[in-house]
């Protein structure tokens, strides 16, 4: 007789079924809904039950009816898939599909290509957090309070009230702070990570960028020792015959400071439009580390020196490839990307 049971057994054996052959699927239908059937033979004994029966089974006997419909459906469509008339529906001789490969961004390029040289100078690669305080980003540095960088029209901050507001780092020199925070003396590490800066948008900013920062502390570590590093650095990056240049700058972190060009790699030095007729393109800002630094990072300044640099993998990659408007970076279009799958 029809109970509850019977019909979860029946579930279960429908779950189960499989079919080979056409004729699989048509003796199970004649097993299960043919005019005999086992389901039509339930309904044939639901309608003796009582109300109360009636009520508790009903659903249930439907839904096995329903699932027992759709599942030789199934099967029979998946049995179509693979034979139709007894042949394959499909030529198996045909090409398959192509399976488009993509390739790496231009800036993770350049940002690969930036550690790798420094990693053979034997610097090792730390990262640090996007959102950051600012004794990190500005405090540790020697920023002073009232320093324009600490201003809303310069910074994204995240929460701006209190004695250390947190912000979105405006440039990776944090990083150096949280390295001599953690790393113990003599250090040598690239920092690449990125930035963000509260600018309009156009073909020369963006307000989200990327930087690779440089730091090297020891004992003795000179100003002559920064130059070398930079040379060998741009001989590397933009070839064995560039020469660079070193004018004199300021950063609250450095003392002294210096802007670095390289020799135009397009002109070679005749004057063309990517090198503004000067032979010359800037590519980093550098310098010696602050003592004020060192001390503020727990460092003896009489007895440790360092220097330090950091520059815009954007600008480097723009330097490298001509690229005239820095959006292009950001807006993920195919065809400009698809300039450099052969450089990748
Ligand atoms: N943090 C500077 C910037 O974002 C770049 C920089 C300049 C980093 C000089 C340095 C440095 O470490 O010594 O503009």
């Amino acid at each position: 007789m029809i109970d509850q049971n019977k019909i979860d057994e029946m579930m279960a054996q429908l779950r189960e079924m499989k079919a080979a052959r056409e004729q699989d699927l048509e003796e199970m239908r004649i097993k299960w809904l043919g005019r005999k059937g086992e389901i039509t033979r339930l309904f044939d004994e639901f309608r003796q039950l009582t109300p109360e029966e009636k009520r508790t089974l009903g659903q249930k006997l439907n839904e096995l009816k329903v699932n027992a419909t759709r599942k030789i459906e199934e099967l029979r469509e998946s049995l179509n898939q693979i034979v139709d008339g007894g042949k394959a529906s499909f030529d198996l001789t045909k090409p398959g599909d192509m399976v488009e490969l993509g390739s790496r961004h231009p800036i993770s390029v350049t940002r690969e290509e930036i550690l790798s040289i420094f990693r053979k100078f034997g610097y090792s690669v730390a990262e640090g957090p996007e959102i950051e305080d600012d004794w990190h980003v500005f405090g540790a540095l020697n920023f002073p309070p009232e320093h324009p960088a600490r201003d809303m029209q310069d910074t994204f901050f995240v929460s701006p009230g209190g004695e250390n507001p947190i912000l979105l780092r405006t440039h990776t020199s944090s990083v150096q702070v949280r390295t001599m925070e953690s790393q113990s003396l003599p250090i040598r590490v690239v920092c690449p990570g990125r930035v963000f800066r509260n600018e309009a948008i156009s073909a020369r900013a963006h307000c989200i960028f990327h930087q690779v920062e440089g730091l090297y502390i020891d004992k003795n570590v000179s100003f002559a020792d920064l130059k070398q590093a930079i040379l060998l650095f741009a001989q590397e990056m933009f070839g064995a015959d560039t020469r660079i240049r070193m004018r004199p700058s300021y950063f609250p972190f450095t003392e002294p400071s210096a802007e670095v060009d390289v020799s135009c790699n397009i002109c070679h030095g005749e004057g063309c439009n990517i090198c503004k007729n000067t032979g010359w393109l800037e590519i980093l800002g550098c310098g010696m580390v602050d003592p004020a630094v060192l001390e503020a990072n727990g460092i003896d300044s009489k007895v440790y020196s360092g220097f330090a640099f950091g520059m815009g993998i954007e600008r480097i990659a723009m330097l490298k490839w001509q690229v005239k408007d820095l959006r292009h970076y950001f807006e993920n279009d195919l065809r400009f990307l698809r300039e450099f799958e052969t450089v990748i």
